[in-house]
């Protein structure tokens, strides 16, 4: 493998058109602040940026369902964004934004430069317009029905029930989500990039990565086995950065009014936010060692639903510009649900993380988050799993191991670092498992192996826990009080050592540790470190205090109620970006089965589900399902009906699911149960 000189670390851009959420938060940013916190423990020259996309559709929107312009949109969202970040302690070298003038030169230079290398095709054709709002329809400004499923709300770029990727001319019956004119037809000309053409070249590119994950390599292949075809770089919108003058001028297009598309500009935010972090560090072109030397190691963080943009069209961008390194590696995350389904801003069906930081502290979420990460497949995120992860782990194990070296310390040495005598076969055990595991959690993380970290990293613990139970100091204090100094010191040698491999998950505890610990900060900065214990007998430690609390039964209750205050999530959402289509081995990975309602009843305290028990072949099991407002509970005892055999069993107020029923829900939310046509054995299949 190529040995880098450095590495630069990008996030994606979020929109700042809305708070974050857990999602976002497991998607693009604690992988990546972990994964840069271990650089920087390994004393490797990295940089991390990040910034607020704050261009495009998405603010237009939100701007107009707010009656405001765009610039107050994006100054509350990018100050609230940069805020829950710091609290989270996701660190970025810079935070930019992408109304920045920094930015703006940046994006126009780059597409200058690609104009000049003859690498647009411009295309005029007729386009929807809305005649009453006096504008051009693009992406999520119109809506209509999809010409592959039928839904009625699709998008003009994507219809989110199908996840098609779509134009606006593919929408049948097409309206403006402004004003829900019927648009009219309107001449228009635009800057391509010609995909079809470059498509050779990202192939034999994507072809040298073959190491990246799979989820990754598998929807960059289905993109380039459907064919890319030519994407429009440029937009007729009054918000955004507009088109080059000179270049409109040339080309004998009224460009006035032209921006560019938000895909092209957002990611030159990167590049544009690593110059600003230049000049903020007095040193204006060191950005270009980051971006245009061969040395650099480029990462970008990113969720699924952005896989496209990162791996073909970003990367056509830099290729055709020619100046630019590519990326290395794209460790695209899952999807995250949310107590078994999708989280829905729309809906308020998320957990939000300005909410969460005030409740909550922010390494419980970033363990629990990090211990559970969509690495390789959708995971799901529960408020009881979170309180487990919590209650469990980091306090019962975790914390009760630093708890009790600490107070046995000040109980039986004042506080102060016993001396060590002679070894046994455990505490030679306890030595190497420092060093083995600052190697294996280090590996792990150098693999994007984040949740594979977190757990060898609480193994770490879990060993300690057990490593002070079996040493039982109450004991040998009294029966040989060498042994027990020996065992104490070696437990404070392991908690400095959990201080440093803890850093990249729970980078607040470990401040924790090293207050408790009473040294300076500087010395648990280096990861190599971890097993070098350089207190002397004698040093004195700080008093104990607990460092994670037990989270109460109420406070999750609380949240969960919120939860299901929230409004009906039948209705799945995905946002924004399109995605590729599905391949048939992705279709067979769902297990669709029929089966007999043998029972059915009210939930208590929940309008809107049921409780069935249903018979799949020889199993029945337990669905709660949202139907309520549509069927009485007795009607269903004896229907046959399709469930989605293999989704990860949820808990929905307090009672298991271990399936979903497939219903057709409409656009006005009338339900119709889906049921096999003629009477089936009960655990077909489905296909
Ligand atoms: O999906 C999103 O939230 C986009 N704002 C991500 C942009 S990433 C990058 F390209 F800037
Ligand atoms: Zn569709």
């Amino acid at each position: 493998m190529k040995k880098y000189k450095r590495t630069l670390v990008t996030s994606a851009l979020p929109y700042a058109n809305g708070p974050l959420h857990v999602g976002h938060v497991a998607g693009a940013y604690l992988p990546a602040d972990i994964y840069v916190r271990y650089c920087r423990l390994k004393k490797r020259e990295v940089v991390y940026i990040c910034g607020s996309d704050e261009n495009g559709v998405p603010i237009m929107l939100r701007a107009r369902a707010e009656g405001v312009g765009p610039q107050k949109i994006v100054d509350r969202y990018h100050t609230m964004i940069k805020d829950s970040f710091e609290k989270l302690g996701v660190i970025f070298d810079y935070y930019g934004r992408t109304s920045s003038k920094v930015h703006r030169e940046t994006s126009r230079e780059f597409f200058r430069e690609l104009d000049a290398k003859k690498q647009f095709i411009t295309k005029s054709d007729e386009q929807l317009y809305d005649p009453e709002a006096q504008l051009f329809l693009a992406d999520r400004f119109v809506f209509g029905e999809c010409p592959n499923c039928g839904y009625d709300h699709a998008y003009g770029d994507q219809c989110e029930k199908c996840g098609s990727s779509l134009s606006p001319d593919d929408l049948i019956n097409p309206k403006s989500s402004i004003t829900n004119a019927t648009p009219i037809k309107k001449k228009t000309t635009h800057w391509y990039l010609p995909l079809k053409k470059i498509q050779p070249k990202l192939e034999t590119w994507i072809n040298s990565h073959q190491d990246w994950r799979p989820n990754v390599l598998g929807q960059v292949k289905s993109w380039l086995d459907a064919g890319l075809h030519d994407r429009a770089v440029t937009r007729d919108l009054p918000w955004g950065v507009s088109v080059p003058e000179e270049i409109a001028g040339k080309a004998e297009v009224d460009a006035s009014g032209k921006v560019l598309y938000v895909w092209f500009d957002a990611p030159i935010g990167y590049i544009s936010a690593t110059k600003e972090w230049s000049q903020q560090q007095g040193d204006p072109e060191r950005w270009k060692k980051y971006w245009q030397d061969e040395d650099t190691r480029l990462i970008h963080f990113i969720g699924k639903d952005n896989i496209v943009f990162h791996c073909l069209i970003f990367p056509a961008m830099l290729m055709q510009h020619g100046d630019y390194v590519l990326p290395e590696n794209v460790p695209a995350n899952e999807f995250l649900n949310l107590e078994g389904q999708k989280l829905s801003t729309s809906r308020n069906y998320a957990v939000w993380l300005h909410e969460y930081l005030e409740k909550f502290d922010p390494d419980s979420l970033r363990y629990a988050l990090a211990s559970n990460m969509p690495e390789t497949k959708d995971a799901d995120f529960s408020w009881a799993e979170f309180q487990a992860r919590h209650n469990n782990e980091l306090a019962d194990i975790l914390g009760n191991f630093v708890n009790r070296t600490f107070t046995f310390i000040h109980k039986y040495f004042d506080g102060k670092l016993p001396a060590i005598g002679q070894l046994d076969a455990l505490d030679e055990e306890l030595i190497n498992r420092i060093s083995q595991s600052a190697d294996k959690i280090g590996a792990a993380i150098d693999a994007f192996q984040f949740k594979e970290a977190t757990r060898l990293f609480m193994d770490l613990a879990r060993f300690a826990n057990k490593y002070f139970n079996d040493k039982a100091p109450w004991k040998s204090r009294k029966e040989d009080i060498t042994a027990c100094a020996t065992a104490l010191h070696l437990c404070a040698k392991m908690t400095y050592a959990l201080g440093i491999l803890m850093q990249p998950i729970l980078p607040f505890t470990a401040r924790k540790i090293q207050q408790l610990l009473k040294i300076d900060e500087n010395s648990m900065q280096d990861w190599d470190n971890a097993s070098t214990f350089f207190l002397q007998p004698g040093h004195q430690f700080n008093q104990p205090e607990i460092i994670f609390a037990k989270i109460e039964d109420e406070k999750i209750q609380a949240e969960i109620d919120r939860l299901n205050a929230a409004t009906s999530a039948d209705d799945p959402e995905i946002e924004d970006a399109p995605e590729a289509p599905i391949a048939i081995d992705d279709f067979a990975k769902v297990n669709l089965r029929i089966a007999d309602v043998v029972a059915a009843e009210p939930m208590k305290g929940a309008k809107k589900l049921l409780k069935l028990q249903v018979q799949i072949g020889n199993e029945k099991r337990q669905v709660i399902a949202g139907i309520a407002h549509h069927y009485e509970a007795e009607e269903l005892v004896g229907k046959q009906v399709v469930v989605v055999a293999n989704l990860k069993p949820a808990k929905l107020r307090g009672e298991m699911s271990e399936g979903m029923i497939l219903a057709a829900v409409d656009n006005d939310g009338n339900l119709s149960l889906v049921s096999p046509e003629k009477a089936m054995p009960t655990g077909t299949t489905v296909r």
